[in-house]
């Protein structure tokens, strides 16, 4: 952010220094990991919620966080900081690697499932990328008022997030301010990482858009990492784009993403960043990681997928933040108005589950790569025979009048 950011040009330099801008940025972490699962790969045991509890507590006592808040979705822990070390720093990604620890501790001595699931390297090097964890970071000059949602969920991937991002920040549908807000008019930017070659692009909406779409529709590969507005050039949306089997090369339980959401004021209101979620869409995961199943939005209470390990939850958080402090969070989903989501995900479940082992319900065989396909592949490859050549046509060899139809 440059120097001169959020000031008028006429104020004395002697000011400026009182009020530089650099002193009020804040970062508002959300890392997670599923380090085991009660029961089953269904919910957080409170005794792991308790040791992370703990952790967090003793990092805002030692000044490492401004705030913090344990949450959980199905069997993820998400740790919700505020700090001023800005984006990747290692001293927060190695406090929650060994907040992780703690809780994959308890996990083992109750016997959980899935002991420490997502930790897949042995030591800490600086960064939690490629390790496992997942985690959205954003940082930001704290507005007057700061109204954001944290969204977690589970049994899904990191493209879980494209649909919503784009009906919020480039649907008029969903979004009246895109149509009635001056600051939303010029629309936003969205930052797309290709998951599989490793490397992104930025999309410039509304002019942009249906080049955009071609890629975002396809969520198992093209993953929005984040939204940008025109107007404010403030970062809006951040997500965690971490493929789990990408890393480890196999099959080691589903992303189970997470989204920072920034409202109101030039971005979209609450409602409108809620809106998306009215519709129950499918993503991929549920059982196995391996299939199509609607995305419920559901309340704190409720987010412990149980029915063929799904469907896919995910809860909202909202607060509002000041001075770096997390005031909330409000259960944003915890609301009637998501109740016919909710009765709709339940239609969709049946419709789906009907189809078994069969596409669309089951993943495309290209999103299975990293599950035991391959393996099935190998077992079977040499009983794969060519299809005999066709049979020669009666008519070969006669001169090309014979068989000639009259017209
Ligand atoms: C999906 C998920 C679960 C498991 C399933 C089998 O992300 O975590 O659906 O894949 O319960 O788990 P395992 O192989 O551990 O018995
Ligand atoms: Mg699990
Ligand atoms: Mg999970």
């Amino acid at each position: 952010m440059s120097m001169d950011d959020g000031l008028s040009p006429s104020i004395p330099p002697a000011l400026m220094v009182v009020v530089r801008v650099g002193d009020f940025m804040i970062t508002l972490s959300i890392i997670k990991a599923d380090t085991g699962g009660f029961v089953g790969h269904s919910a957080v045991h409170p005794d792991m919620m308790a040791a992370a509890h703990h952790a967090v507590d003793r990092a805002v006592r030692s000044e490492l966080l401004i705030d913090g808040h344990v949450a959980s979705c199905g069997d993820d822990v998400s740790l919700i900081m505020t700090h001023r070390y800005g984006v990747d720093s290692e001293l927060i990604h190695s406090f929650a690697w060994d907040t992780f620890q703690t809780t994959t501790g308890v996990a083992r001595e109750l016997g959980l499932y899935g002991a420490g699931q997502d930790l897949l390297s042995d030591a800490f090097s600086g960064n939690l990328r490629g390790m496992g964890p997942g985690y959205a970071e954003l940082e930001f000059d704290e507005r007057p008022s700061e109204p954001v949602v944290c969204f977690l969920a589970d049994k899904t991937e990191p493209g879980a997030w494209n649909y919503p991002l784009y009906k919020m920040f480039a649907d008029p549908f969903n979004t009246a301010g895109l149509v009635i807000d001056a600051k939303m008019h010029a629309g936003f930017v969205f930052e797309v990482y290709d998951l599989f070659e490793e490397k992104w692009i930025c999309f410039d909406c509304p002019a942009e858009l249906y080049d955009m779409l071609m890629y975002i529709g396809a969520p198992a590969r093209y993953v929005v990492h984040s939204v940008h507005s025109k107007t404010l050039g403030e970062t809006a949306a951040a997500t965690s784009t971490q493929r789990l089997s990408l890393i480890a090369g196999k099959y080691v339980g589903k992303d189970d993403p997470v989204m920072i959401v920034r409202a109101q004021s030039g971005l979209p209101a609450l409602g409108e960043v809620l809106e998306p979620f009215a519709f129950p869409f499918t993503v991929g995961g549920s059982m196995r990681g391996s299939h199509h199943a609607p995305f419920m939005p559901v309340s704190v209470g409720h987010a412990h997928p149980a029915r063929f390990d799904g469907p896919p939850r995910v809860v909202a958080l909202g607060f509002q933040i000041h001075d770096g402090r997390l005031v909330g969070p409000r259960d944003l989903f915890a609301d009637p108005s998501f109740d016919e989501a909710r009765h709709q995900a339940n239609l969709a479940m049946d419709y789906l589950r009907r189809h078994g082992p069969f596409e669309p319900h089951r993943l495309p065989l290209e999103d299975l790569e990293y599950t035991t396909m391959p393996q099935i592949q190998a077992r079977i490859a040499n009983r794969w025979t060519p299809l005999p050549s066709p049979p020669v046509p009666a008519t070969a060899g006669r001169p090309a009048s014979a068989g000639a139809a009259k017209s």
